[in-house]
């Protein structure tokens, strides 16, 4: 079992790189289910959530292979319907492949992808969603059987609830439906946005992504196309956030200001200037940071859930009190034990978290328990006197790539044995 050692309290210097968005790469690899041809995705994270997601490509019988960050799909051989047990048991979110799959077969077999460390995760969005735009769902022994009745058809669906992988599932299930699909209270995050945009770029007939109406005008066909894959907004907080705990001045390349608009006024509040052109940020940190009171998890674009934990890391250390609520999920305070572990001064009492600031923390031996989670210990280990052992960082390799070795590139004390 891989564990990373980290000793804490080296300053960071120098330029790091952002990776492409895993939340952004995820949808469009199900979307290439729906093209003719080849498809060419620069950009894209080398992480193992893409690794699984390839071998869900493979397995339903599409081409797919990866040179350097360029991954190359062409689904025309798909000759699959269904992901097995396994798969979805590796990757909840396989879940986004069930609207390309109905879309493209007419029918799709899957397993409930079951709770997360986050908490359950339900999907009842999608599926009323599906069912409206005519497809019949057998739901049993955890297996989610999908058939189109006659094709799959246009339909007006309200969201109750702006979700993203909902949002992602009624557009790829709309785009070679028969007729408008209108989606109101869509949610409106970059990803969503980067998905349109790749599927336009393949035909399709997409208008309003990015605000909470979105209009679908089916078309009979779409044909592979390149497309470049937005940054990792939430790597990026994450790279500021190890720069913020160290007191460093570091510059991270490929950011998209507006994708941060919610995340850059809290390093502001804590006391870190920054500088931003042509995507490269600057950001310099105080020795001490000071609290920036308060964060509350909202959809696009409030403060974005993914950056709870990693910014929890950044108020243990500043000097001040900070209020988290988390509103998205019923359980992401998973990193809290182990960050008192390192010596933070926190009291979670259902979605609200307090984070008392110390002057610092000090290394231990700790393990992560989900993806964002991961994050925030390698953080908060960086910043924290001392050396600290991290185990479980199969969930930081599902979604940051190559990070151990890319902080060491800029002065981190990092390694993984
Ligand atoms: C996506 O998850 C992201 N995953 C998550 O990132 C992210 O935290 C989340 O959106 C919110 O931004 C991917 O894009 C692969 P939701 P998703 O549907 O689609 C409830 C990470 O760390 N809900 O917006 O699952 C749900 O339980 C991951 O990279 C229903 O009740 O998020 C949750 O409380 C973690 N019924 C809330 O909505 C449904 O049918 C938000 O879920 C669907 C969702």
């Amino acid at each position: 079992m891989a564990k990373l050692i980290i000793e804490g309290g080296k300053k960071l210097e120098g330029e790091i790189d952002v990776q492409g968005a895993k939340n952004s790469a995820l949808p469009i690899l199900s979307a290439t289910l729906l093209s003719n041809g080849e498809n060419i995705l620069h950009c894209c994270p080398i992480i193992s959530d893409i690794n699984v997601a390839t071998r869900i490509l493979r397995y339903l019988g599409c081409k797919a292979s990866i040179n350097d960050h360029t991954l190359i799909v062409d689904s025309s051989g798909m000759n699959r319907c269904d992901i097995p047990e396994n798969l979805m048991r590796e990757m909840r979110s396989s879940i986004v492949f069930l609207g390309a799959i109905v879309a493209r077969a007419g029918e799709a077999e899957m397993y409930f992808p079951g709770g997360c460390e986050l908490g359950p995760r339900p999907i009842d969005l999608h599926l009323s969603a599906l069912r409206k735009m005519g497809v019949q769902i057998d739901e049993r022994y955890g297996c989610i059987s999908c058939r189109v009745r006659e094709r799959l058809h246009g339909a007006k669906i309200v969201l109750p609830f702006p979700s993203v992988g909902a949002t992602e599932n009624i557009i790829l299930a709309a785009v070679l439906a028969k007729g408008t699909t209108v989606i109101s209270n869509a949610a409106r995050e970059p990803e969503i946005t980067d998905l349109c945009d790749y599927l336009c770029k393949c035909g399709a007939k997409i208008y309003g992504f990015g605000e909470s109406t979105i209009l679908i005008d089916g078309v009979d066909s779409l044909e592979g196309s390149v497309h470049t894959i937005i940054p990792d907004r939430i790597v990026a907080a994450t790279l500021m956030a190890a720069a913020a705990v160290t007191g460093s001045e570091l510059t991270i390349n490929g950011i998209i200001t507006s994708h941060l608009d919610a995340v850059l006024p809290l390093f502001e509040d804590a006391g870190c200037k920054m500088r931003i052109k042509d995507g490269r940020l600057k950001i310099s940190c105080p020795k001490r940071l000071r609290a920036f009171k308060s964060a509350r998890t909202m959809p696009y674009p409030g403060f974005p859930t993914d950056a709870q934990a990693v910014m929890m890391s950044v108020a243990t250390v500043a000097k001040g009190t900070t209020v988290f609520v988390e509103n998205i999920f019923d359980s992401r305070y998973r990193h809290v034990e182990d960050l008192t572990r390192l010596g933070a001064s926190i009291k979670v009492a259902n979605k609200v978290a307090v984070v008392e600031g110390v002057e610092k923390l000090f290394g231990a031996k700790v393990v992560a328990k989900e993806l964002r989670g991961a994050a925030s210990l390698v953080v908060a280990a960086l910043g924290a006197e001392g050396t600290t052992e991290i185990k479980g960082i199969n969930f930081l390799e599902r979604g940051y790539e190559n990070f151990e070795i890319a902080l060491a590139q800029v002065g981190a004390d990092i390694k993984k044995i």
